[in-house]
């Protein structure tokens, strides 16, 4: 496996490969990313991995200097894993113009409507700073495949719209949530929680399990069965952002007639800030 950290380096060690599967990533590594470098094997004998937390997608300082940087333990499970090449690039790397404070990034892609709900709301250049950052490793990499997880569904569809849209010829696959054995999502941030926050966490993925059993079960409006979950995890002492019944193709509210739905939900557990998503298929009611 090569460790590569300029793009110069990158571009010579690419040279030797035929197809390329990509996965980015921002590090400190988990099963979730592991079972995407999984499905990048089965996709091309050159399996790159980014490492790099990207500044351009944080809204605070705090935010990113706080994200953990592990490089050295994720580069050895990634050995292990059968990786071909490590890019963990320099913040300079990526924003030439950085001057130390600015990264001086004016061009920026700006993702469609669905970018400022759910995770976007109130954080209107997240997603423009997710979408900036993988066009430049896009252009970078150069890879015939990339794996992204459904964990951040609505970032799998604000990417799924900038290839279509920018024309990049990349297919994009996506890989299922892996979880804990509660049903708790993998997450970096899972390492914020003590033994016991851990098993609580797992009520977020509870309460999106029940509002699917309530959907199924009996024609109602779906803001009301959103807000019954959103109430139940508040009583158990969560802060919660959104509960949020969406189409799964377009991420529009779901309609009544939809078939395929995703049921979204983010909200924070002593001060950290979970995410979790379940994709389901309702039957049209009359
Ligand atoms: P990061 O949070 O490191 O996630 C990298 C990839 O791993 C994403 O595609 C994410 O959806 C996936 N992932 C995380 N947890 C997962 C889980 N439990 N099961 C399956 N997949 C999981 O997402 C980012 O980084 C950044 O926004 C990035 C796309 C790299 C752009 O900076």
């Amino acid at each position: 496996m090569q460790v590569i950290h300029t793009s110069a380096d990158l571009k010579v060690a690419l040279k030797a490969h035929n197809k390329v599967a990509f996965v980015p990533t921002m590090g400190n590594l988990h099963d979730g990313h592991l079972k995407l470098v999984d499905i990048a094997k089965q996709q091309a004998d050159c399996v790159v991995v980014s490492i790099f937390v990207n500044p351009l997608q944080f809204d605070s300082n705090v935010d990113l200097d706080k994200y953990p940087r592990t490089l050295k333990i994720d580069c050895a499970k990634l050995e292990t894993a059968g990786v071909t090449i490590v890019f963990a690039p320099d913040v300079s790397e990526i924003y030439p113009d950085f001057d130390g404070q600015k990264l001086n990034q004016t061009m920026t892609i700006t993702p469609p409507y669905i970018a400022s709900a759910l995770c976007g709301t109130g954080r209107t250049g997240h997603f423009s700073g997710v979408a900036t950052v993988i066009t430049k490793l896009f252009n970078l990499v150069q890879p015939n495949v990339a794996i992204f997880g459904k964990k951040d569904f609505q970032q799998l569809v604000i990417i799924r719209e900038l290839v279509k849209q920018f024309n990049f010829a990349i297919e994009i696959i996506a890989g299922d949530i892996v979880r804990e054995e509660s049903g708790l999502a993998m997450s970096s941030r899972n390492g914020y929680f003590t033994t016991q926050q851990k098993t609580q966490a797992a009520e977020l993925n509870q309460a999106l399990k029940a509002a699917i059993d309530v959907v199924k079960a009996a024609p109602a409006i779906f803001i009301n069965i959103e807000k019954k979950a959103a109430e139940a995890l508040t009583n158990q002492g969560w802060e919660v952002d959104y509960i949020s019944i969406r189409s799964a193709l377009t991420l529009m509210p779901a309609r009544q007639d939809d078939e395929k739905l995703v049921i979204l939900g983010a909200a924070t557990l002593s001060n950290t800030r979970l995410i979790d998503n379940i994709e389901f298929c309702a039957k049209p009611l009359n």
